[in-house]
């Protein structure tokens, strides 16, 4: 886990500044690859936050990770236009196959996160396997794409 100097350093590249609270989540999900737990009470300090505070904006964006992805991290569109091409069956197809929620990493080793516009409507459903972008996806698709993200 993240020593808290480390995090103390974080805090302070951003001025210690409350209102960069979301930048410092931010950076500490990619020098972590996700926000761990025990950061939340050293952010919290260093910018003179209540402990609830920062944990109801660690949790209430989607976009931080709570616990470490897994080694396939797939990440579907769920905007409007992939949703008038079924994303929101293929989202749930996917989450089904794993029993898995949105945000979880699945016993297969697979996160799937839900996302808001790729910028590739045209080709919707849209979603991403470990960053490569990919368009209309159907959940055959997706599993070929997964499996070889793992070869
Ligand atoms: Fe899905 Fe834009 S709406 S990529």
């Amino acid at each position: 886990s993240l020593d808290t100097a480390v995090l103390r350093a974080l805090c302070a590249r951003h001025g210690d500044a409350p209102e960069r609270l979301i930048e410092i989540l931010h950076d500490l999900q990619e020098l972590a690859g996700h926000v761990p737990e025990a950061a939340l009470p050293v952010i919290a300090e260093a910018l003179n936050l209540g402990r609830a505070e920062v944990h109801g904006v660690a949790s209430f964006y989607h976009d931080f990770r709570r616990a470490p992805a897994g080694p396939v991290v797939v990440r579907l569109c769920r905007a409007e236009a992939c949703q008038a091409r079924g994303a929101l069956a293929l989202i749930d197809e996917a989450l089904e196959q794993r029993g898995a929620a949105l945000g979880e990493t699945a016993a297969d080793g697979v996160t799937l996160e839900a996302v808001y516009c790729l910028g590739n409507c045209a080709l919707g459903p849209a979603g991403t396997v470990n960053g490569r972008l990919h368009g209309r996806l159907g959940a055959d698709r997706l599993e070929r794409l997964v499996a070889e993200a793992f070869a």
